[in-house]
């Protein structure tokens, strides 16, 4: 029996993203993707299924956005909220409310929320010590921290982690701390927050998890192993921040909600936003399965935090899994929002228009779901030209192309089978049983693979009958073949409907098919005989390699730029005088000639008018220029330089060059004409 028929209703939340920037790739891949594929699987099944979603607008990212843009707080999370809510309807996030965290109603329910375990003494409260600009008179949160990391030396390390050498760090281990905004130095002072005594609740989430829920991830049930045997401690629930859900206590002015009390609540008021009569049954009633769909960075929050919450309150359910995702990479790196290693939803479409069906296959078949992945531009058009073209629009194509040519276009009789025919059928079935029970465990890479099997049944079932070889000699036998290849058409657009809707809906119109429903999954009369289908069209387009390179170029250029951003010059040599400092000569020479020294990939030979009869250069920089480039041109040379020998070739002097942010070497020269052999000082 599946899981699910034990529940009247299923509650799929997706992780609130923070609207402080777009929605990338890693977003789709790691979660709206999956919750997509699985709530589309669900209703198309006939289940009770609630899609919810929408925009962690408070915390500190938001803030920090704001400071970059120079803009108010409110002015970031309108921006991001539109552009990231339209980013999930283009892809088909099918979404039964996207709303966000400042909306009244959550404002309003996570106040309730709190004030009733506060009221009902389930926190405790703390005074402890914490940063404090006193010239910008506040608190700092760890992100607002930065200083010395103690572990690299890296200058500008955050109070909670260092992007140099990826430590997690806390702020009191910073050295030197400043404000990251105002640069001011900070100081100790003391506050008062309120905490989640989370070690109250170790015995009971040990029970919960690692004895009732052996089911979940490895990953997921790994990670809250992890932290429970590390040993829960109480975590602070409130914050200094002027940005937030105020804390709805006397005597708590300039404290607000920390952002991880309030986002996950998020949930609870978006399903009453759009049911405000009936919300309950979702979150109350023991006959609805909760499933939370998130990023690994957000397990700890989902399964050891938010569930201690809800038994707190004490009168919500619990979530039944929990199924996490690992994260996705870009060409070998990390996806970074402030690094613009990413690709952005809204861009995607722009650039690469009408093929969100294509996005969304390749994030499923290079899913995260147990380790990082890599997403890369020459694996997306191969998936697209080699899977999505070459195998499903193949079948479709000709089956419905060979329709139109041999029956105008109607779907065919079928008449007496052959063993082949019977043998393709029962491989055909197989299918079904095998997505279902793939989705069932959430593993959408695998049952997406399945379905991509129905075409490629459909593809040797065409090849090993020939259709178009029989039509001289036996229309009736043609007939059956065409019948069956048409119901595999019709099945395929039913059982890619989770994964690609938009190709779904595509076919469905070209076999004038009507909705979709799982429930006929595997049958072999969805389209009757005598059934007019419309023209075929192509299901996917080829993509050609100009779009890649496009797309490699752009990653190409933010690499460079970022490369150039984070350039730091090298630290300064020790000092000299201007005695040792005249020891060196350098001098304008001009380059006569210039060619490669055989047999040395590096070395480049130059002939220098150096206004005292010429002399022979050899220097290292044949990987940067092409010999032609540097003949005419004016350079400078240390003229006494010892001689050395270089691959055979006496290099008599060094020609000066600056090393580019990238490493590249640049020859350095006079800004206007100089006479060969000028001494420079
Ligand atoms: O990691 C994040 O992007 C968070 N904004 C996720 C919040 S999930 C939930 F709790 F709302
Ligand atoms: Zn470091």
């Amino acid at each position: 029996m599946s899981e699910q028929k034990k529940f009247k209703r299923t509650l799929v939340t997706t992780a609130l993203p923070y609207a402080n920037g777009p929605v990338h790739i890693g977003h789709l891949a790691g979660v709206y993707v999956p919750a997509d594929i699985y709530a589309r699987y669900l209703r198309l099944k006939g289940q009770e299924v609630l899609l919810v979603g929408g925009s962690d607008e408070h915390g500190v990212p938001v803030t920090i956005r704001a400071r970059k843009e120079g803009c108010t707080v409110q002015d970031v999370v309108d921006r991001y909220h539109n552009l990231i809510k339209k980013s999930f309807e283009d892809f088909g996030i099918s979404f039964d409310v996207y709303s966000r965290t400042t909306s009244e109603t959550h404002k309003k329910h996570a106040s309730d929320f709190f004030k009733k375990l506060n009221d009902e003494g389930k926190f405790i409260e703390l005074e402890s010590e914490q940063y404090y600009d006193e010239e910008a008179k506040e608190f700092l949160t760890d992100r607002n921290i930065r200083g010395e990391c103690p572990r690299c030396h890296a200058a500008d390390a955050y109070g909670d982690q260092c992007e140099k050498c990826g430590s997690t760090l806390s702020p009191d281990e910073l050295i030197n701390p400043y404000n990251a905004v105002t640069g001011n130095k900070l100081v100790k002072r003391s506050t008062k927050h309120w905490y989640l005594p989370l070690d109250q609740y170790q015995g009971w989430l040990e029970q919960w998890i690692l004895n009732e829920h052996k089911e979940w991830r490895s990953n997921v049930y790994g990670q809250c192993k992890s932290w429970l045997d590390t040993g829960l401690k109480p975590r602070a629930v409130t914050r200094d921040l002027n940005w937030g859900i105020p804390v709805p206590v006397e005597g708590a002015e300039g404290k607000v909600l920390y952002v991880w009390f309030d986002a996950p609540i998020g949930y609870i008021s978006n399903t009453k936003e759009l049911l405000p009569d009936t919300w309950e049954t979702w979150w109350k009633d023991p006959e609805t399965r909760m499933l939370h769909f998130i990023g690994k960075d957000n397990i700890v929050f989902h399964c050891i935090v938010f569930p201690a919450m809800l038994k707190a309150h004490g009168e919500y359910n619990l979530p039944d899994n929990v199924p996490s995702n690992e994260f996705l990479n870009l060409e070998g790196d990390k996806i970074s929002t402030s690094r613009n290693w990413a690709v952005w939803l809204h861009e995607y479409l722009e650039q690469i228009p009408n093929k969100q069906d294509v996005l969304r296959y390749v994030l499923t078949a290079n899913a995260p779901e147990t380790k990082d992945n890599d997403f890369t531009w020459k694996d997306y058009q191969a998936r697209n030209n080699n899977e999505l073209v070459a195998i499903y629009g193949n079948f479709v194509n000709r089956a419905t192309v060979l329709t139109h040519k041999y029956f105008e276009g109607k779907v065919p009789e079928r008449h007496e089978l052959t063993e082949g025919d019977k043998q393709t059928l029962a491989e055909f079935a197989e299918v079904r049983k095998q997505v279902e029970a793939l989705l069932d465990v959430f593993r959408f890479r695998d049952a997406q693979k399945e379905a991509m099997n129905l075409a490629r049944i459909g593809n040797k079932y065409l090849a090993d009958n020939e259709p178009w070889k029989l039509a001289k000699t036996d229309m009736s036998r043609v007939e059956t073949i065409m019948n069956i290849c048409l119901q595999i058409a019709a099945n395929l657009a039913i059982v890619f409907e989770p994964f690609l809707p938009f190709s779904s809906a595509k076919l469905r119109k070209m076999l004038a098919m009507g909705d979709a429903d799982w429930n006929i999954l595997g049958s072999i009369d969805i389209l009757p005989a005598g059934h007019a289908i419309e023209k075929p069209e192509l299901l996917f387009d080829k993509i050609e390699d100009d779009v890649i390179e496009a797309q490699m170029k752009r990653l190409e250029d933010i690499k460079k730029a970022n490369e150039a951003e984070n350039y730091k010059p090298e630290p300064v040599a020790a000092e000299v005088d201007f005695e040792t400092f005249e020891k060196v000569d350098i001098r304008v020479g001009k380059v006569l000639d210039c060619q490669k020294v055989p047999k040395a990939d590096k070395l480049l030979q130059f002939k220098i008018d150096d206004g005292m009869g010429g002399r022979t250069i050899v220097s290292g920089i044949a990987k940067y220029y092409n010999p032609e480039e540097l003949i005419g041109k004016e350079v400078l040379f240390i003229a006494n330089f010892a001689p050395r020998k270089l691959k055979g070739v006496e290099s008599q002097g060094m020609i000066l060059s600056a090393v580019d942010a990238d490493g590249k070497l640049v020859v350095c020269g006079p800004t206007a004409t100089v006479k060969p052999g000028s001494k420079v000082s």
